[in-house]
């Protein structure tokens, strides 16, 4: 079997499908690997680095996936609406494996289909434990949680711990995270070991724990309301408008206090939750500074740019970076290459290296979004819950 590895082309996608470990263990498992020329370029990782691991170097994506069987991705390959074609690139028939926001992004799948591409849509792989190593959500979700913490503090004009000397005292910084998932639980660790005071938000009671388990302090809107707020598939659900009011009162005296606010909420899906209003900016302190990690879903935060760090009347520095793994991209790829390998070797067989795939198992049912010219998922069919 031959795997084809490309090169990103989508502006500022920093990362790559797989690192010389991965082509290493997939020629372990007697498949061939293929990867574009300069594919590794940006996380540092040189055509020469995947030779020496066993790959052969292909110089363009079409020589790349000639003949090939799989092609591993990290971003939604562009349909022509968005810049180049890439979807077009694709051979009949072959399986692609890469992050797609199929949810939101249906055009993409649909070109996916109509290219008759097999193609595994990585965000969706179902949270059960057996998935952990293989979910790109959580591993690219605490790197951009780490980052964000990183990059706040960078751009903060004071210190982040308590100093205690010969001059005086400085307060620690207050560091208010909404969403204590992945990357909220990641952000909340840095900024602690940083030496900040933090607190934290989540719909979810079960996050409480988790928060207060890391030194930071939780908010606590609605117990009842929110120990019905997970889905079984630990997500958030979208909550009612009287739950979001009560949040917002709650909230708003911490937002005004902090002098970092990283915010994470997602809702699978969805648009990002509108958690931090205009006017509730307007009154942070000038020097204070947003991270809004959802800004690629529309936003928690009024005002924050994709892909922008803006600057408010008041002094509050809003700053939304599209990709945020991107900005740590050796970690995220290797990270990311890591989740595609151990997806994609439960489907080769161990003595061939050929595809056997089992169409029933659930990582499987879970993330396939196109076969045979069809889209087959069904949260794309209408036939799916909101897991
Ligand atoms: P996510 O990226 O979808 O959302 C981030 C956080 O935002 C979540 O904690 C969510 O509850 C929160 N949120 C949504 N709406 C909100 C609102 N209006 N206000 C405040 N917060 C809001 O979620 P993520 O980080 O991917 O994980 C969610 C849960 O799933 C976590 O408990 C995590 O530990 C669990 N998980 C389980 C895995 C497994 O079993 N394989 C793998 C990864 C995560």
């Amino acid at each position: 079997m031959k795997i084809a590895v490309l090169k990103e082309r989508r502006p500022g996608e920093t990362r790559v499908a797989a690192t010389p470990e991965t082509v290493k263990k997939f020629i372990g498992l007697a498949c061939g690997v293929v990867v574009e020329s300069g594919a590794g370029d940006s996380s540092h990782i040189s055509d020469s680095a995947f030779e020496e691991a066993g790959a052969s170097i292909a110089q363009s994506a079409a020589d790349a996936v000639k003949g090939a069987d799989v092609i591993l991705k990290v971003a939604r390959p562009m349909t022509g609406a968005d810049g180049e074609n890439e979807v077009s690139g694709l051979p009949a028939n072959t399986i692609l494996v890469s992050s797609l926001q199929a949810l939101t992004e249906k055009d993409t799948v649909e070109a996916l289909a109509t290219q008759k591409v097999t193609a595994f849509a990585m965000e969706l792989m179902p949270r059960i434990s057996r998935a952990q190593s293989m979910d790109i959500l959580s591993s690219q979700s605490n790197l951009s949680g780490y980052k964000a913490v990183i990059d706040a503090a960078a751009t903060f004009g004071r210190a982040m711990p308590m100093m205690m000397t010969a001059a005086g005292t400085i307060a620690p910084a207050r560091v208010l995270v909404f969403g204590a998932g992945v990357a909220g639980l990641q952000a909340i660790a840095t900024a602690k070991r940083l030496g900040a005071v933090v607190m934290a938000t989540d719909v979810r009671y079960a996050a409480k724990e988790q928060v207060e388990s890391l030194g930071g302090k939780f908010i606590v809107v609605d117990e009842e309301a929110m120990k019905a707020a997970e889905t079984e598939g630990g997500y958030a659900k979208e909550m009612s408008d009287e739950f979001k009011q009560k949040q917002a009162d709650a909230v708003r005296a911490e937002v005004i206090k902090a002098d970092i606010v990283i915010t994470t909420a997602l809702i699978p899906g969805r648009p990002a939750p509108k958690l931090v209003a205009a006017d509730v900016v307007a009154d942070m302190k000038p020097g204070s500074i947003i991270v809004d990690l959802a800004v690629e879903s529309g936003g928690n935060v009024e005002g924050s740019q994709f892909g922008e760090t803006v600057m408010t009347d008041n002094g509050v520095t809003i700053i939304g970076h599209a990709n945020m793994p991107a900005r740590l991209a050796r970690d995220s790829s290797a990270l990311f290459s890591r989740n595609l390998f151990n997806f994609l070797s439960t489907m080769i067989d161990k003595e061939t290296g050929n595809l056997a795939i089992d169409w029933d198992d659930d990582v499987v049912t879970g993330t396939l979004v196109t076969k045979d010219g069809n889209v087959v998922h069904p949260r794309l069919t209408g036939e799916g819950g909101n897991s």
